[in-house]
């Protein structure tokens, strides 16, 4: 009750969303856009990019962060043929990393931002119990998106914070970011497009984003760093050649991701690259294809063991384990994260990578909400999941974790909106939905409730 009491605290100085002006980390502008364009006092509307302006803690603040905007993926999902888709000082990293899994021993660091978009969202509840539950998710770890250049910093201040935390308390401390701006991104779906194209020297740009996160990674060697690599990118090399865009960015995406895993590596940020989930990339056709690239991937980054292994489930709705199949799964023996996990590791093994695995578990406390298991965005129903833990009952399995900060949209549902995707307005979506990685407090209120295990 006490973290409550502080989060009310901080709440009354955070104004109703339906107020003139917006909340500190509130919408502010952006294309589409049409609630406030002010900010709250103490802080300013800055440009993140072209469809979303937000309040940021006024600059030179003490006690405040720049805090980024995190962004939700779209996991395309149309394969081939039509058929379903898809205490002591703080270790310091180095080159030779720690036996095992990175997470063991380690606090996950809380954003201060998702934080401040959880107190802000509790606010706007009226229902006490309800606000409890809300207000406790900002308890709960969840990955940063670092989704444009402009992002960076702030994973400066994440370490430097991180960092005064472990000097003070002597618990290490485990920053968990999502590396996510390859140029031509999400090259099958348009809800999540980046910042970078291909044709506008975007592989350049993208290198550059990559030596902007080093350069603060070093800054701070007492801190880890866990990182998801480019959720969606490879999955769509996998399954989604026919479509040309992806097609033209396969050489770009295979570079810059093999950049990405040997510069990290040589800062020690344990990585795992994001490999879909069941309904992707564990259908039979596409599983064995799948372990060859994630292997070639390795391989190319010198087979470094900061490389850990894959990412599941990023942003998706599967259990890791199911009761019973979906009836959609139908035809698919890994109907569930698990299945595909142990199918996929003894591949990966087999071609010469011996990969552990993280698994999105934020989104998935409800299942058999889907018509289709391809449908991805803003799906009606769903509820907060498994906590993020260490205990996961499998070996193969590092941690479940929480990628995907939920109450954040996966794409509009505005059809003239130039980020418009189809899937968003499917009927097993929620509508009317906001633009992708904005806040979304209908969303944000049905997880809370139907959070299972319960909040
Ligand atoms: C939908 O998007 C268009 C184009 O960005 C915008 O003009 C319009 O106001 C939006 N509609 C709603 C209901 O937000």
């Amino acid at each position: 009750m006490s973290k409550f009491a502080s989060l009310l605290a901080l709440l009354a100085v955070v104004p109703s969303l339906a107020y003139a002006q917006s909340p500190v980390y509130g919408q502010c502008g952006g294309i589409g856009w049409t609630g406030a364009t002010t900010c709250v006092s103490g802080s300013v509307c800055s440009k993140q990019n072209d469809y979303y302006s937000q309040c940021i803690p006024g600059a030179g603040a003490p006690g405040t962060t720049v805090a980024p905007t995190t962004a939700p993926t779209a996991p395309a999902t149309s394969a081939p043929g039509g058929s379903p888709t898809t205490g002591s000082a703080p270790s310091a990293p180095s080159s030779t990393p720690a036996a095992g899994n990175p997470f063991t021993g380690f606090q996950v660091y809380l954003s201060p931002y998702y934080a401040a978009e959880i107190a802000a969202s509790a606010a706007a509840i009226t229902d006490s119990s309800l606000q409890a539950k809300a207000a406790s998710v900002a308890n709960i770890p969840t990955f940063t998106w670092l989704d444009s250049v402009s992002k960076v910093p702030d994973l400066g201040t994440y370490l430097a914070d991180a960092s005064a935390i472990q000097t003070k308390t002597g618990q290490k401390q485990l920053v968990p970011i999502v590396v996510y701006d390859l140029p031509d991104r999400d090259c099958a779906a348009k809800a999540s497009n980046g910042e970078f194209s291909i044709a506008d020297g975007g592989a350049e740009k993208y290198k550059d984003y990559i030596d902007q996160i080093v350069a603060q990674i070093k800054q701070f060697p007492d801190v880890r760093v866990v990182a998801v690599i480019e959720p969606d990118s490879l999955a769509n090399l996998v399954t989604n050649l026919n479509v040309q865009k992806c097609a033209n960015a396969e050489a770009t995406y295979k570079a810059s991701v093999t950049y990405a895993l040997q510069q990290l590596s040589s800062v020690g940020v344990y990585q795992y690259m994001d490999a879909g989930h069941a309904g992707w990339l564990g259908w039979p056709a596409n599983i064995q294809p799948a372990a060859t690239l994630f292997a070639e991937m390795f391989k190319s980054a010198n087979s470094s063991p900061f490389v850990r292994g894959l990412a599941t489930n990023v942003a998706n709705y599967n259990a890791l384990t199911a009761a019973s199949p979906d009836p959609i799964t139908q035809g698919n023996p890994n109907y569930d994260e698990s299945h595909y996990i142990n199918a996929l590791g003894p591949m990966l093994q087999s071609a010469g990578f011996p990969a552990q695995f993280v698994v999105d578990q934020g989104r998935a406390g409800q299942q058999n909400l889907r018509q289709q298991w391809g449908d991805w965005c803003n799906i009606k129903g769903a509820g907060f999941g498994t906590r993020p833990t260490t205990s996961t009952g499998n070996p193969l399995i590092d941690a479940i974790i929480w990628v995907k900060p939920g109450g954040e949209s996966d794409g509009t549902s505005n059809s003239s909106s130039p980020r418009y995707d189809s899937t968003c307005s499917l009927s097993d979506a929620t509508i009317p939905a906001p633009e992708a990685g904005t806040w979304f407090q209908a969303y944000f209120e049905t997880l809370v409730s139907k959070a299972n295990p319960p909040l």
